[in-house]
């Protein structure tokens, strides 16, 4: 393994509070990037010396492809290590441009901004409007992408710090979501009134209620994130939007090679680059997962091994 990068859902097992942790000591980590050392019999994709990241959920290292599928860095063992073991069916080879930092990042968070933005449900089109809520790993992908694809890109963040990066980055307009708590109104003020036709709803329990009066009609919600507390949101005003609700778990279930495929196949033509706002090494991994904590990144937090 060369580098591993942290999500959202790394500190939450740290914690304790992810659903279904594994309690005994476990690897973290379920993202990384590394080269192929040594390959087994019969495997047929990769060669010593290929440059390679994990997929999410893996097959136990022997096989077959058939068995369970379990996400890495809980119940598995995760990629914060100097070596591991994959089963093929659980690697793809890292797009050509990407340093090993930048490629550690592709998995969670590029997946599932990927999956929310053109994989679930009608996929994003050129002059669309995407809201992305914050600034964190999956929105800053959920940006990277929605701008590529010619998007109208809207992003909301805590800080008017991040406002400037994330305009480089390609955000057409901004909203501080807490001098503007009812932000909906603001993207709606932003969109003639009509709203985003994409929402990357990260927020959690206190924000899906505002992202469900934002959203265009028959417009579309991935619901991805837990960050914040609150009232659960009045459904009937998805409702009354025509919005549709994607529940999104990284990216696809069944064929998670196809779209991550997919995706590094974006990355490449249109040479976009991950977001790392800052690298640690391997003897600072606690001060990595502090960093995460405060949130004052923009993009991600990688380890490099
Ligand atoms: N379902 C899935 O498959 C999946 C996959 C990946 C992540 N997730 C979830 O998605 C969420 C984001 O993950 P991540 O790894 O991208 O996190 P992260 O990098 O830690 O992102 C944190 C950022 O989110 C923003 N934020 C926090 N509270 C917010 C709120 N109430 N409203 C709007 N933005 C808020 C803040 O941005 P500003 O500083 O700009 O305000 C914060 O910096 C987490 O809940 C994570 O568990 C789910």
């Amino acid at each position: 393994m060369r580098a591993a990068s942290l999500n959202y859902r790394d500190l939450m097992i740290a914690r304790g509070s992810y659903p279904g942790s594994r309690e005994e000591p476990v690897i973290p980590l379920s993202d990384g990037a590394g080269e192929v050392d040594a390959v087994g019999e019969g495997v047929q994709r990769f060669e010593p010396g290929d440059r390679v990241v994990n997929t999410f959920s893996q097959v136990p290292p022997d096989g077959p492809p058939s068995a369970g599928r379990k996400a890495l860095g809980s119940p598995l063992d995760g990629t914060l290590a100097e070596q591991a073991v994959f089963h093929e069916s659980g690697l793809i080879h890292t797009p050509d441009g990407l340093s090993r930092e930048e490629a550690a990042t592709l998995l969670c968070a590029g997946q599932t901004a990927w999956h929310a933005l053109f994989g679930a449900g009608a996929p994003l089109q050129p002059g669309q409007t995407l809201l992305t809520l914050g600034t964190g790993g999956v929105s800053s992908f959920a940006l990277l992408f929605g701008a590529a694809a010619g998007a109208h890109v809207i992003v909301t963040s805590s800080s008017d710090d991040k406002f400037n990066r994330a305009r480089s980055l390609g955000a057409d307009e901004t909203i501080n979501y807490e001098r503007t708590p009812d932000w909906h109104e603001a993207v709606l003020g932003l969109t003639n009134g009509v709203g985003a036709d994409c929402v990357v709803e990260v927020g959690g329990v206190g924000t899906p209620e505002r992202s469900f009066q934002a959203v265009a009609p028959e417009g579309k919600i991935g619901l991805i994130g837990v960050l914040s507390d609150g009232e659960n949101p009045n459904p009937h005003l998805l409702m009354q939007h025509s919005g549709h609700l994607h529940g999104i778990y990284v990216g696809t279930i069944n064929q998670p090679l196809d779209s991550f495929q997919a995706m590094n196949a974006a990355i490449d033509v249109n040479a976009l680059q991950p977001v790392v706002d800052r690298t640690f090494s391997l003897d600072e991994v606690s001060e990595a997962y502090r960093a995460l904590e405060e949130a004052e990144h923009f993009g991600k937090i990688v380890v490099t091994i």
